[in-house]
């Protein structure tokens, strides 16, 4: 005679052997072996076994239940693989990929990397000062008179607190002295801002890239040496360099550069593409002053400034005939340059 149990497994087997997928299989498990399944119920229905026919009985629910539990495993095995075969076959692995679109720097980055390629090679450090600034950054330290007209509230954009966004990076030169002594060999690419009229060669926010060279002996010589040295290496051997001169409140003497170069898109005509000097003595002295030592010793040490305008540089290097392209962030121009 067959016991229930014994039923019951029959049944579940061959339920399990007749589901077609994972979520059919499932139910069958629930059926049987859920919480309130048939097979499950088995087990309540023990308390109520004389002493006698309850070992009978444990022996054959444990039986039943390891022979369905084995046999939905073994069936939710098979089922599993053939379902993730079958998910496979539905991709062409020989179709061409999605393209992925691969970025690129900035045209003004590109120019930056280049430019500080070439300075590193000459020994020069990178340095960074803060975009908002206070007023002694930008001009008193730079021996710019309070009445000097880029301090004019036509010319620079004050913040209400009095600070303002610096006009040039030469409040890194400051901010390099203050923070070590001579020698100093540092450049520092970054941010500038002027009220500035925007056209096609102005913008209200442009780039420079400034430096300073701080030793014993430095001379005009060096100045000049190192600047056509980096204007050749980045526009080409046959570039010509011209210094005019100039004035500045923080050099002394001071010049303006012109490039011109007939590999340049830009042709035979004169660019201009920097502002420099020696540094002025009064300068190291406020240097002093503010460090409260006399490490600018100006009868000791000399140095050379400059402030290369970086949009300008990447125009002539690129031809590209408009310094607004460099920021309105439109796709057809940047990639150009990838
Ligand atoms: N800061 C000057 C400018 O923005 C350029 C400059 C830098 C001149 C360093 C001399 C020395 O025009």
């Amino acid at each position: 005679m067959t016991h229930p149990l014994q039923e019951l497994r029959d049944a579940a087997l061959a339920e399990i052997a007749a589901a077609g997928d994972v979520q059919a299989l499932e139910a069958v498990r629930v059926l049987y072996l859920g919480r309130s399944g048939s097979i499950s119920a088995w087990g309540e229905k023990m308390k109520t076994l004389s002493k006698e026919e309850r070992p009978v009985v444990g022996k054959l629910l444990n039986e039943v239940r390891s022979a369905v539990t084995a046999a939905l495993e073994e069936s939710g095995e098979k089922l599993r693989a053939t379902q993730e075969a079958g998910a496979l076959a539905e991709i062409d692995i020989s179709l061409p990929g999605t393209p992925h679109e691969i970025g690129a720097l900035h045209p003004l980055t590109q120019m930056l990397d280049r430019a500080i390629g070439i300075f590193r090679r000459m020994g020069f450090a990178l340095a960074a000062g803060p975009d908002v600034e206070d007023e002694w950054h930008c001009f008193d330290a730079l021996n710019t008179a309070p009445d000097h007209p880029a301090r004019n509230e036509q010319d620079t954009f004050y913040l209400p607190d009095g600070r303002l966004l610096r006009t040039h990076t030469s409040t890194v030169q400051i901010r390099a002295m203050e923070s070590a002594p001579p020698p100093i060999r540092v450049i520092a690419p970054g941010a500038a801002f002027r009220r500035d009229e925007v056209d096609a060669t102005h913008s209200a926010q442009f780039h420079q890239i400034e430096g300073l060279y701080v030793d014993e002996r430095v001379s005009v010589a060096d100045l000049k040496g190192a600047l056509e040295f980096f204007l050749r290496e980045l526009f080409g051997a046959e570039t010509a360099v011209r210094f005019r001169p100039h004035y500045f409140p923080f050099t002394e003497p001071s010049f303006e550069i012109d490039v011109k170069s007939k590999a340049l898109k830009s042709g035979e005509k004169w660019i201009e593409v920097c502002g420099c000097g020696m540094v002025h003595p009064a300068v190291f002295e406020e240097m002093n002053r503010a460090r409260g030592d006399a490490a600018y010793d100006p009868e000791k040490w000399t140095g050379f400034a400059f402030g290369l305008g970086m949009d300008r540089l990447a125009m002539i290097l690129f031809d590209i005939p408009d310094i607004r392209l460099f920021a309105q962030n439109d796709l057809r121009f940047l990639g150009q340059f990838a």
